[in-house]
Order: C-alpha cells, then structure tokens, then sequence
C-alpha cells in the first residue's frame, strides 16, 4: 500500500536570486515503512537561509540539493505509521525532512519533541537549530562576558532575535543590532529588548554604528556579511570576538565579495573571527533547552514566528525570508 504525498522539488539551480520558477510543487506516492522506519505526517517546516547555499552546486559540509528531487529541512510531525521499536504512531517527532506532507525516514533519526515544554513548532526555532545557533555562538565562540557590548545583524530575526536577548541574559552590558527598514528597527527593540538598532537600509552603517557604540563594540555575530562585517571589524575593541554565522548578504551573490578591506585591525586589536556551525554544538542541547526554556518561561526571553500556511506556498515563504519579509522564524504550517 501507498500513500500520496506532495513534495516542493528544485527545478533547476537558481543562478542569483531564486525566483517561482526555481521550485515544482509534485506528487509522489510514498510507500509503508521499512524495518526500523516510520512514517510521519508533517505539522510544521522550517525555512531556512543556508537552502540557498544547498540549491548551488559546490561542496559544502553538507551534500548540495539535488536537481529533481525533493528539498530538505527541518520538520515536526506525527508518526502515522511505525516499524520502529523507537517511536510509536501518534508521537510528535523532529526531523530533517520537511518540504514534503508525508516523510518517510530511519526512526533513529528522529528525536521525539516534548510539546509540554513550548509549542511545537518552537523546537524548529527558538528551542530548536537558530536557538541553538545563537546559544552555542554567544556561549563558546565569543565566549560572552559580562560588561560586553555586542553587535548582531539580522537584528529581527529568527537567530538574531535571539542572539540580542540571550546577550543579554548572559551578561551583556549593551546590545545593539541592525535590520533593514524603520519597522524592523522599531519592532526588534520594542518586541526584543534592544538598546539600539540601526537601519542598514537608510544609511552607511559606520556612521549609524559609531552613534550607537561610542567606544566600540566587543563581540560582532555576523548574520549577514559584507558592508556590516567591515564596519564591525572596525569597531572591533581590543580582544574583541567576531562569530561568523551567516553571510546572507551574499548568498544571491554572483561575483565574490570585495571584503572585508581592514583585516589589519585584528592585529592592533588582537581580535578573533571564528566560524560557527551549529551543528557542532549538539553537545550543548540540553543544557541549552534547560536554560532557554526557563528564559521563555519566565518571560526574559521573547520569540515570534512568521507564519506561511500550505506546502503550496512553502517556494514563496522562502523567497520572501531571503527578501526579508519575516519577523523571528520563518515556518510553513501544514495540514489542516
Ligand atoms: N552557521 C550556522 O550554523 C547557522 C545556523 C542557522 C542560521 N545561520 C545563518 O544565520 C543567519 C540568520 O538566519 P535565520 O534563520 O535567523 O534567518 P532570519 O534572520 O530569520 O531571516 C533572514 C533575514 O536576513 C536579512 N537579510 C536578507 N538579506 C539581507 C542583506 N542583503 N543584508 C542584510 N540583511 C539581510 C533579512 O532581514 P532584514 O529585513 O533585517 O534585512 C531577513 O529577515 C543566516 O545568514 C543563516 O544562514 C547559520
């Protein structure tokens, strides 16, 4: 027996910005579980920036998307069939393989999700991978301090947003981002706490930067690169910390990058850039659910959602996280 499912496929791999035609919604008949599979229905999926890196063909820590075939991403759902001795039908599960009504995995990879603890779909944002990004990034890469003055772009959203509080919460003596538009600005200290938040998109950076941090700044998490990745390198105090997370100013790029310019300063500051990969932190996950968890609960640590209904409209949700168009994490929701 099978059962007909939908699944978003890339079409072909997107030169620049991807665009509708990037992406085929199509149906395939998914069949019963293996041994040691299970079959989930899927509640909620993630929409994530690194997709765009996944859609070109070039090595990476992770395989690039097939052309073809299904994409990929996290996803929450309900086991609906088992072969599995770990998971049994009418359980809530975490996965990687979102972008598709019904999935069709190893039962050990899936993680049950713990829906006492926050709404589901949190474990695909706050408590889930941007959280887990922003924790891991503040905690071991900048290894924050108490009396930091932090910096972080992509101020409103999913990782962002979250990279300003738990600075805070860790610490930190003064948390200024950046996002683009007066509304985003508004929103992210009104609904995130930030004692400043610059608009890139109004004017250079530099100047609006060194309003808001006199003195300089004393970690830089990096969500966007270029133009921003300078200015923060030349804001950059003496032992300053830079977390390279994302750079998705450059993710539609064609051309490389003609920066930064001003490396030099890491040597009279005797600062440090560091990648960050999240995934190199699984490690950190329950400590990490124990102290966030406690932060929401509490009411110090404040997260949203954008909200984009149907797998049809998953393609779209997508092109409008990379214009911009979310405020915290961007999801798609399923179903009914
Ligand atoms: N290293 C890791 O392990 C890891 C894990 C998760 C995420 N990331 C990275 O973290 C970053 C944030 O991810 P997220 O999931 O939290 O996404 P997000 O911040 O919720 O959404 C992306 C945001 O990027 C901003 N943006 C788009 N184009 C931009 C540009 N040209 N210049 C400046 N900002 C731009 C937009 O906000 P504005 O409207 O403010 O421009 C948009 O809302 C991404 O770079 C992602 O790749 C890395």
């Amino acid at each position: 027996m099978t059962q007909t499912s939908r699944e978003i496929h890339l079409v072909q791999r997107p030169v620049g910005v991807p665009t509708s035609d990037t992406f085929r919604l199509v149906e395939t008949e998914v069949p019963e579980p293996g041994d040691g599979e299970i079959l989930v229905r899927n509640r909620w999926m993630s929409v994530d920036p690194a997709m765009r890196g996944r859609m070109d063909d070039r090595p990476s820590y992770i395989e690039p998307f097939a052309v073809g075939a299904a994409l990929e991403g996290g996803a929450v759902g309900e086991v609906v069939a088992s072969r599995s001795d770990r998971h049994a039908v009418g359980d809530l599960v975490l996965h990687g393989l979102g972008w598709r009504d019904l999935a069709l995995l190893p039962g050990k990879r899936a993680a049950k999700v713990d829906a006492t603890l926050a709404p589901e779909q949190a474990f695909l944002g706050i408590l889930g991978m941007p959280g887990l990004t922003a924790y891991a990034g503040l905690i071991r890469l900048a290894k924050i301090k108490p009396g930091d003055v932090v910096f972080v772009s992509a101020a409103a959203g999913a990782v962002g947003s979250a990279v300003g509080q738990m600075a805070r919460q860790l610490g930190a003596a003064r948390v200024i981002g950046s996002a683009g538009g007066p509304r985003k600005v508004a929103h992210a200290i009104d609904a995130f706490g930030f004692d400043e938040v610059i608009d890139y998109q109004a004017g250079r950076i530099r100047k609006q930067l060194k309003q808001a941090a006199p003195d300089g700044i004393d970690v830089y998490f990096d969500n966007v690169g270029g133009e921003h990745l300078e200015v923060a390198i030349g804001a950059l105090r003496n032992f300053g910390r830079i977390v390279i997370c994302g750079m998705i100013s450059q993710y539609n790029a064609t051309e490389p990058p003609a920066g930064p310019r001003n490396l030099v300063r890491l040597i009279q500051t005797r600062g440090t850039i560091q990648g960050l990969l999240v995934l190199d932190h699984g490690d950190l996950r329950d400590q990490f659910i124990g102290e966030v968890g406690s932060w929401i609960r509490d009411g110090s640590l404040a997260y949203e959602e954008t909200v984009v209904a149907g797998l049809e409209n998953a393609p779209q949700a997508f092109l409008d996280l990379l214009a911009g168009k979310n405020t915290g994490k961007m999801l798609v929701r399923l179903g009914d």
